[in-house]
């Protein structure tokens, strides 16, 4: 059991933000985390992409973020990851599938009534392509923006042919999606961002790609619902899509000072073991105040630690590769 009482000396598995400035080997020996935070800060201002950048994977990986529980970090941390990976040289796009559009507004697009979105997409048909725009802050990250008519969606979707396909059919039908075929420019990550629920988006979601990425708060009931959702998969790798792997785990909103999120931290990673990203992202007000301005912390405060972890997220997600199946 664990408590709330403060303790200054986490366990050591768990790398915080002063860790992860610390020990990256592409900066100098001299390199001080503040150096490297300022090294970021400079770059990402500069607009050039993050040294030194990562592989790009042979095809499109693409990455559903969804936990059926509100307020975990989902959003956060497809905005974050993305654009992080865009500054390691990746080409990202974003698929906003809550009608709260909330990742559409961190990154910077449109997504009022009439803007065509996700919706347009999945319920009406309409080529992926035609809805999808680049995102105003960041090359190399491009945005589905996700509007209010998804709300209605849920219902609509019921009665359409294939319900649960619609999302695959229309990321899979995109030009840039795919292997060296789709060339050059194809995308190296979508990211999917989900709605709070296991409805049919969210099914829609966990049908159209090949690995999940769960954010699990570092909070008392953060494992609570994760039986149903992992359920959820099973029933999703079962008669939907057979490829589906719950791929990356990623502690959110981790706060050092305390032992809870330690032993959630610890808890989470004896049950998923390598699925667990090393790095957690630390709770930070830079990271939640960020989409107030229309941005990510990449570009908002590229040098605070929140901004570090995620881009440290990035690349060990991309440095692990794709799952092999
Ligand atoms: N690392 C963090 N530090 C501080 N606040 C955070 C952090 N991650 C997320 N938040 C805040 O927590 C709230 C919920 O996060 P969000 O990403 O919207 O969750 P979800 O998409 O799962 O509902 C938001 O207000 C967000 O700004
Ligand atoms: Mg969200």
């Amino acid at each position: 059991m664990v408590s709330r009482e403060t303790d200054p000396s986490p366990p050591s598995r768990v790398r915080t933000a002063g860790d992860v400035a610390a020990a990256d080997p592409s900066f100098d020996d001299h390199t001080t985390p503040l150096a490297r935070a300022a090294e970021h800060t400079v770059m990402a201002r500069s607009g050039a992409r993050t040294r030194p950048s990562v592989p790009r994977p042979e095809r499109t990986r693409v990455m559903v973020v969804a936990n059926q529980k509100g307020g975990v970090g989902k959003t956060t941390t497809t905005v974050n990851v993305a654009a992080a990976l865009a500054q390691l040289g990746q080409r990202v796009l974003v698929v906003d599938l809550d009608p709260q559009g909330n990742a559409s507004t961190a990154l910077g697009v449109a997504h009022h009534r009439g803007v065509p979105s996700t919706y347009e997409s999945v319920v009406e048909g309409l080529p992926l392509a035609e809805v999808t725009t680049e995102c105003p802050d960041l090359p190399g990250l491009w945005v589905v923006p996700g509007t209010i008519d998804l709300a209605g969606a849920e219902i609509e979707l019921v009665s359409v042919v294939a319900r649960e396909g619609r999302l695959h059919r229309a990321i899979h039908g995109h030009p840039r999606v795919g292997g060296p075929d789709a060339g050059d420019e194809r995308f190296d990550y979508v990211l999917v961002d989900c709605p709070p629920s296991l409805g049919l988006l969210t099914l829609n979601a966990l049908v159209s790609g090949g690995e999940m990425m769960i954010p699990i708060q570092a909070e008392y009931y953060a494992l609570e619902g994760l039986g149903q959702l992992l359920e959820t998969v099973e029933m999703v790798r079962a008669h939907l899509n057979p490829r589906l792997i719950v791929s990356t785990i990623l502690v959110t909103m981790y706060d050092g000072r305390t032992r809870l999120a330690a032993g959630v931290a610890e808890e989470v990673r004896e049950h998923f073991g390598d699925q667990v990203l090393k790095t957690t992202i630390p709770r930070s007000v830079r990271v939640s105040e960020a989409p107030s301005y229309g941005q990510t912390v990449m570009t908002y405060d590229p040098g605070s630690p929140g901004a570090l972890c995620y881009l440290e997220a990035a690349r060990e997600i991309a440095s692990k590769g794709a799952p092999t199946r």
